[in-house]
């Protein structure tokens, strides 16, 4: 089974990967964390995200969809997690292609609904370990110890770009560039709404439910 997650910023598309990576084994592939990774390596590729991350604006299509096409390239039969794209109609367009170049297809695309006025919160009082990647979040899966994260040890700290202001536009960005996909994916058939709200073991089940059925 190949899916994508599709959601507002902090809707809960990284968690709920890493939650599907641990039960049932699939291969995660989000374009936030790849830059993240590049970014940090300071490989051109992450120089040239850099500027566009973190401002919250979309790097661009051309650059995101070669990241993707070499991902694909490497995916064998457990199933991927598209998480964070496509984020843009030329780029849902562009997958299509991609897949056919892999004899892949996806199945389905879960939209992870949450209500606006939680997304702020989720994404300003979340932090993320330097080290690992684990996801926390100061109110709803805090840390033991603050700062500390509790998988490795490392730095548990904020995204650049989830301080207000650039939330505030990524929030934006989504509405112009990225939710004019759901019409998308529900003209093809693929389009599963799911509630977002809740606890997180909740959410999963619900996902969980959608994939039993196929
Ligand atoms: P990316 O990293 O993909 O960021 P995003 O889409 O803005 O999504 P987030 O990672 O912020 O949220 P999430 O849905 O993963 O939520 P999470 O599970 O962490 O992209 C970053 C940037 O990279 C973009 O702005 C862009 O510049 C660039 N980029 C990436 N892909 C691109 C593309 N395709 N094209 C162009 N540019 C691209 O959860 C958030 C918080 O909420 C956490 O603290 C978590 O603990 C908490 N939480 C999760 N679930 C729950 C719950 N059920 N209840 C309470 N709290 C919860
Ligand atoms: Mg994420």
């Amino acid at each position: 089974m190949n899916i994508a997650l599709f959601g507002a910023p902090g809707a809960g598309k990284g968690t709920q990967s890493a939650a599907l990576v641990d039960r049932k084994g699939m291969k995660h592939i989000s374009t936030g964390d790849l830059f993240r990774y590049a970014i940090k390596n300071e490989t051109p590729l992450g120089l040239e995200a850099k500027k566009y991350i973190d401002a919250g604006n979309l790097v661009p299509d051309a650059v995101t969809i070669g990241l993707v096409r070499e991902e694909l390239k490497c995916v064998g039969d457990t199933g991927f997690i598209l998480d964070g794209f496509p984020r843009t109609v030329p780029q849902a367009e562009a997958l299509e292609g991609l897949l056919q170049e892999n004899g892949k297809t996806l199945d389905q695309v879960l939209f992870l609904e949450v209500p606006k006025g939680q997304l702020m919160s989720r994404l300003t009082g979340r932090r993320v370990c330097k080290s690992c990647g684990a996801v926390n979040h100061i109110d709803a899966k805090p840390t033991k110890i603050e700062g500390v994260c509790d998988i490795c040890g490392g730095e548990s700290v904020q995204r650049i770009d989830d301080q207000e202001e650039t939330i505030a536009n990524r929030l934006d960005v989504y509405e112009n560039s990225t939710a004019p996909l759901k019409s998308f994916y529900k003209e093809a058939g693929k389009l599963v709404e799911l509630d977002g709200t809740g606890p997180t073991d909740e959410v999963f089940e619900r996902i969980q439910e959608v994939l039993d059925r196929n």
